[in-house]
């Protein structure tokens, strides 16, 4: 497969090989989508079979000589292979190409150097990226010039990358000992969110399914959730007031890929945590997106793998601007709750259905009545009050405080309790 000659981004040669004994076989077009995203120009993709990898170079000799053709002939600056390689492999392979050789974790490591968005992620990014790096420092890269920048090179990490291996064991224990630091804010964080009892709303989808744009989109004209309730100066969080709920939080995450390495997942375990102890999780899918059904099984699995498949769901269909024919709606279960929602973050429409449902779905956990209190329970109205969750107060005419009162029902339970009141004591509307 060959592609019409790029005028920017680097120039590169996709390696796509298929095995034999692999249970499921995939073509090589999401690599390609990886790579243009990496900021890569792929001009040529190889692809072959293979009963097993080559120890030495992964592929067989005569695939080699082929890809030496084209990257000769093409001026290839990197060659990305859609596979796991082992150092030595890779050394080997720079060798002979006489390029820079990237596996697909290296690959998708740049990607998320150039996504982190929040401290903590740069700082995720850069302990996987020197940890994936340490393994293929062992002899230096004397075969190649050692050059800054380009795909792999670069991100949070690109700065240290020195072949002495002592730096780099400091720097992972710095950043280790930093990572620690900012857990234990963004626990602590969570904890007076838990407190507030706000809830959480996460964004979660496979790679290019429009949360960003969404995030953006659905929090527009609101604040960034600057307050100390809410992670400061965490940009991928932003309050969202929703109407009949109040305040929500919204959390953006990074998106997830196919077959992404064990190893990274560990490593962004963090991040990924915080969709697990959401209220509600946004699936975003994209909608126009051929591969629309397995991106939303794979989706499926890493939230398995994370412990957030408990969490409750809602789907939304993005980009519908880019269907023939849908209109933004609701699709509704048996119960008549929203499962799905049909929108377009780009242009905005459904924006406000997305609204609705998520505030029908998280309208459960809402206390929103008008309370009747004689003055014996002053104490409670004083600790709801307290709580900031009298809309408006007036007196009817047996003398009783009318409230009309909004708050997460777990909160309103818990008021009770340390008043010694249960529900039925009081008279609500
Ligand atoms: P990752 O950061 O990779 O996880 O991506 P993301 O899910 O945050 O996607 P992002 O918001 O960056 O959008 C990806 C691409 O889809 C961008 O080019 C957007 O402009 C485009 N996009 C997002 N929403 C829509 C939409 O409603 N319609 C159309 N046509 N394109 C959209």
């Amino acid at each position: 497969m060959f592609f019409e000659r790029p005028d920017s981004g680097e120039i590169a040669v996709l390696v796509h090989i298929d095995f034999h004994d692999q249970s499921e076989s995939y073509g090589p077009e999401e690599f390609v989508e990886l790579a243009i995203s990496a900021g890569a120009d792929p001009v040529a993709v190889v692809s072959g079979t293979r009963q097993r990898p080559d120890a030495r170079y992964f592929i067989g000799t005569g695939k080699l000589a082929e890809i030496k053709d084209i990257v000769d002939r093409e001026e290839a600056q990197v060659v990305l292979f859609d596979h796991a390689l082992s150092p030595s492999q890779e050394r080997n392979l720079e060798s002979v190409l006489q390029c820079r050789v990237l596996d697909r974790t290296g690959l998708i490591l740049d990607i998320f150097a150039q996504r982190a968005r929040t401290h903590e992620g740069k700082l995720q990014v850069e302990l996987a990226q020197l940890q994936h790096m340490s393994t293929r420092l062992i002899r230096g890269w004397t075969h190649l010039e050692r050059q800054k920048g380009g795909i792999g090179m670069r991100g949070p990490g690109e700065t240290q990358l020195e072949t002495d291996r002592r730096l780099l064991r400091e720097r992972i224990k710095a950043i280790q000992k930093r990572l620690a630091k900012v857990g234990s804010q963004r626990d602590q964080n969570r904890r007076s969110r838990d407190r507030s009892s706000v809830p959480t709303v996460s964004l979660v989808g496979y790679t290019n399914a429009g949360k960003s744009t969404l995030f953006n989109r659905a929090t527009g004209a609101d604040v960034y959730a600057a307050d100390q309730l809410f992670a400061t100066l965490d940009p991928t969080l932003r309050r969202l007031d929703i109407e009949q709920i109040g305040s929500i939080v919204l959390a953006d995450t990074v998106g997830f890929i196919r077959q992404l390495p064990h190893r990274l997942i560990k490593a962004f375990q963090a991040t990924l945590k915080e969709s697990s102890e959401a209220d509600l999780l946004l699936h975003v899918v994209d909608a126009a997106d051929i591969s629309r059904d397995e991106n939303m099984k794979h989706v499926d699995s890493v939230l398995e793998e994370i412990g957030a498949n408990e969490v409750p769901t809602l789907t939304i269909f993005n980009k519908i601007d880019a269907l023939p024919t849908a209109e933004p709606r609701i699709d509704r279960d048996a119960n008549g709750n929203p499962f799905r929602v049909w929108l377009s973050a780009r242009d905005g429409q459904g924006i406000d259905l997305l609204k609705q449902a998520i505030a029908e779905l998280l309208a459960e956990d809402v206390f929103s009545e008008t309370l009747y209190l004689s003055s014996k329970y002053g104490r409670l109205r004083a600790m709801l009050f307290e709580h900031g969750a009298v809309k408006s107060e007036r007196f009817d005419e047996a003398g009783r405080f009318v409230l009309e009162v909004k708050l997460p029902k777990k909160d309103y339970l818990q008021i009770l309790a340390r008043t010694g009141m249960s529900e039925d004591q009081i008279e609500a509307v």
